[in-house]
């Protein structure tokens, strides 16, 4: 094993990185090492280096999503072997250790939150999808949340019910529409106009302009009679819980809505649920985590029904172009994922 190197934050708002050593990896029982080939870049990264907050040490290392290859299984590992190419959703913000975040030569991470990436897809496609996975699934498939029923690889059961996706050309939306739709649901969404072949390739049925000055009655004239499940808002901000909000007053609904930045107005009637990714490996909440990441993702990524979307932006390449692949998302990116190759 080369010297694990890795990108550190020092201290709280320290910019940039330190391209400097961390400890050679070890897994503990139930866990992987990997040796990352590519990683992506989430918004939460530059969130906690701007803001300064969110870590209980320092210094500690970012980085929730990688693709890579099993450099080593901890005791009681069954599912992957040496050599075998992966993606995985390091947890380290779960666990405050650095030794389970992306942004280093090697991450250990727990077996539950790995799937085997198939030859079809290069790691840079692979690392596009983790921390997405888990948060889009928290959402949809938590019994607390959306409860929907687990996605299919085949033979997709419809439910008859339709979800509103608001943000389906975002990260985390475009992966909730695939699982959603891969669960029986018919999706209406919202992108940009430029985006809307792209969330419509993904499998939703329609997709409005949420800049326009009519989304709102388009999207409740569009439900019709429609059996509404409830709303995955993957964006959560002020103007998409505004518009949420109205839309199910227009369609006189009340329903739960999954939002992924915290809500601080919640009424009686409209109150969004906060989705924590890694919850979906927590008690009482495991058979999602197991479902999704042991048999739905592998199968699915192999096969094709399931995507590696949005597409990879590749900004650097190693360690010390994670603080410009920062730079790049914190700007904003449009239906792309920024990705650094290890
Ligand atoms: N709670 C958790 O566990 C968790 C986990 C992961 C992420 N998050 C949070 O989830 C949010 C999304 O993350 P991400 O990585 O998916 O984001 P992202 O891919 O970087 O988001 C960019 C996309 O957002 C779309 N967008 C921006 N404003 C919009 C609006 N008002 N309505 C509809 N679409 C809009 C843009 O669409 P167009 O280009 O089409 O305009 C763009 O494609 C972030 O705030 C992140 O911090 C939370």
């Amino acid at each position: 094993m080369a010297p694990n190197q890795a990108a550190w934050i020092t201290a709280p708002a320290a910019y940039p990185f330190v391209v400097k050593e961390n400890a050679k990896p070890k897994p503990g029982p139930g866990e992987v090492v990997i040796k990352n080939m590519a990683v992506a870049i989430n918004p939460v990264d530059w969130k906690i280096q701007s803001l300064g907050r969110y870590l209980e040490k320092y210094p500690f290392i970012l980085g929730e999503d990688t693709a890579g290859t099993i450099e080593e299984v901890g005791p009681g590992v069954s599912r992957f072997v040496k050599g075998q190419r992966v993606i995985a959703h390091c947890n380290g913000l779960m666990t405050q250790d650095p030794a389970n975040a992306a942004f280093q030569s090697y991450a250990v991470v727990t077996e539950q939150l790995v799937s085997e990436l198939p030859d079809c897809l290069t790691f840079e496609q692979g690392a596009v999808l983790p921390l997405a996975i888990s948060t889009a699934c928290a959402g949809l498939y938590r019994k607390d949340y959306l409860g929907l029923p687990l996605p299919q690889v085949e033979n997709v059961t419809t439910t008859g019910q339709t979800l509103l996706v608001w943000g389906g050309s975002s990260s985390v939306g475009a992966t909730a529409i695939q699982l959603a739709v891969a669960s029986g649901l018919t999706v209406i969404s919202t992108a940009s106009s430029e985006n809307h072949d792209f969330v419509t390739s993904l499998g939703a049925n329609a997709v409005f302009d949420y800049r326009s000055d009519t989304v709102v009655e388009d999207i409740v004239n569009a439900f019709g009679n429609a059996k509404l499940a409830g709303v995955y808002d993957a964006i959560s901000e002020g103007a998409s819980f505004k518009a949420v909000a109205a839309i199910l007053d227009g369609l006189n609904a009340t329903v739960n809505v999954a939002c992924v930045l915290p809500y601080d107005q919640p009424t009686e009637r409209f109150a969004p649920k906060y989705v924590l990714a890694y919850s979906i490996i927590q008690e009482p909440h495991q058979d999602i985590g197991e479902w999704i990441w042991g048999s739905y993702v592998p199968k699915a990524l192999a096969k094709g029904t399931f995507k590696a979307k949005p597409d990879p932006l590749v900004v650097g390449n190693g360690l010390k172009s994670i603080q410009l692949g920062l730079d790049v998302q914190k700007k904003g990116v449009s239906a792309k994922k920024v990705i650094v190759t290890i």
